[in-house]
Order: C-alpha cells, then sequence, then structure tokens
C-alpha cells in the first residue's frame, strides 16, 4: 500500500474515481443516508467516495479510518485540494478492527467499500465482533464484499481477494449479535456485492 500510495494514491485504492465514488455516494443515499447523518467510512482510502461524502454531509459528520498513514496524507491533500477542509471530517489512522481510536462514538451509518473483499476470515470475524462499539439501535453498516462462487470460502490473487459464501457472513454476523442481508447486484463496473448489516434488537 505504501508503495502504491506513492506511486499514485487514486489507483492505490481501486482507480475507476469517476464511477466508485458516485456509486458509494448513492447507494448510501438509496439506504437513507441523509446530510445530518454521522456517518463511519471503514479504510476509507484516499477518499475515492469520502470526498463526496464530505460535501453532502453537515460539517463533521464525515469520519474515515485506515490503516495507512500514506492513504491518509493523500486524502488530506486531496481534502485540501477540493476545499473541502471546512467540512472537518475527522480522519484517523487506526491500528486494528477493534475502534478503540474512536472513543466510543456511534454512527448512523457504517460504510466499508472494497475493505472486507480483501480482508482474511479471522479479520472480518474481528470487525463483526467489535461493531457493537460504533453502531447504535438504527445504524446501518453497508459493506460489499466478494460473493464465493460455490460453498466455500477461497483466496485469489495470492490472497490479495478473499471469497466469502453468504452463509458464512449470515453465521459470523449472527454469532456477534447482528442480522446481515445480502441486498443488491452491484453494478457491472464494480464485481462485488452488497450486505447490509444491522444489531440485532
Ligand atoms: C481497496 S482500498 C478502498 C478504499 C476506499 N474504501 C475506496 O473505496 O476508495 C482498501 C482500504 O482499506 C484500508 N484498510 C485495510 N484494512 C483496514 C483496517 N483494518 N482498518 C481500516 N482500514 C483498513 C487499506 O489501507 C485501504 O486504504
Amino acid at each position: 500500500m505504501k508503495r502504491e500510495t506513492k506511486h499514485d494514491a487514486r489507483y492505490a485504492v481501486g482507480g475507476n474515481w469517476t464511477m466508485s465514488g458516485p456509486m458509494q455516494l448513492e447507494r448510501l443515499q438509496k439506504y437513507g443516508l441523509k446530510p445530518h447523518h454521522t456517518l463511519l467510512d471503514i479504510g476509507c482510502g484516499s477518499l475515492r467516495a469520502g470526498l463526496l461524502l464530505c460535501e453532502y454531509l453537515n460539517t463533521g459528520n464525515y469520519t474515515g479510518t485506515d490503516i495507512s498513514a500514506e492513504i491518509l496524507e493523500a486524502a488530506k491533500r486531496f481534502l485540501a485540494e477540493k476545499g473541502l477542509a471546512h467540512k472537518a471530517p475527522v480522519l484517523v489512522l487506526v491500528n486494528g478492527l477493534d475502534f478503540r481510536e474512536l472513543d466510543g462514538k456511534k454512527f448512523d451509518y457504517v460504510h466499508a467499500q472494497s475493505v472486507l473483499s480483501h480482508m482474511p476470515p479471522e479479520d472480518t470475524d474481528a470487525l463483526f465482533s467489535h461493531l457493537h462499539k460504533v453502531m447504535q439501535k438504527d445504524s446501518q453498516f453497508l459493506t460489499s464484499f466478494f460473493l464465493s462462487k460455490n460453498t466455500e470460502l477461497y483466496s485469489g490473487n495470492n490472497r490479495r481477494n478473499f471469497f466469502y459464501p453468504f452463509l458464512w457472513m449470515k453465521e459470523t454476523a449472527s454469532k456477534h449479535g447482528l442480522n446481515v442481508e445480502q441486498v443488491e447486484d452491484t453494478p457491472w463496473y464494480d464485481k462485488q456485492k452488497l450486505l447490509r448489516i444491522t444489531l440485532k434488537h
């Protein structure tokens, strides 16, 4: 990630900014995101969607986390170039999946695009186990993932991509007190599927 970000911080998060950014914003809006909502973008990268989300949300309502200091530096640069610093996004360098850096803050929406698709199952399990720390009763977690072509969980591209059966997602989420639905097929230019996760009441 460090090398890729140095080379091109737009390409490092997957490129395709003209389609992926608007797609992510429109999808969140489809699931009810309004400017007054707070949003946590896990693995926000260099703000492919984050720039549009900062523009859309009220001041201070966008929080992005990432494990890469380099990508967050690029994110800050892009924010400044777009004149969006006044929207006061909160960008947080994290060191794991337990949200300890967020000091107990909860969000209306939690979002992760192209993050679980690169996460091994033990990390996805860990992420699910900590979601209750950042979600409240009516929060929604919208996350993309690669759907397995069979009933097995497998990796590809030298363990850079992970393909999950829906049943694995459902059972793992349930174990951590979460409901999960696979809500739609994503457009042709995004090979991932979408999950909508909520807390079990
Ligand atoms: C493929 S990029 C996608 C970035 C952004 N969501 C987008 O769609 O443009 C995945 C990002 O997730 C970050 N990441 C990976 N594991 C993470 C973790 N445990 N917590 C936060 N960010 C993570 C990576 O550093 C990278 O910036």
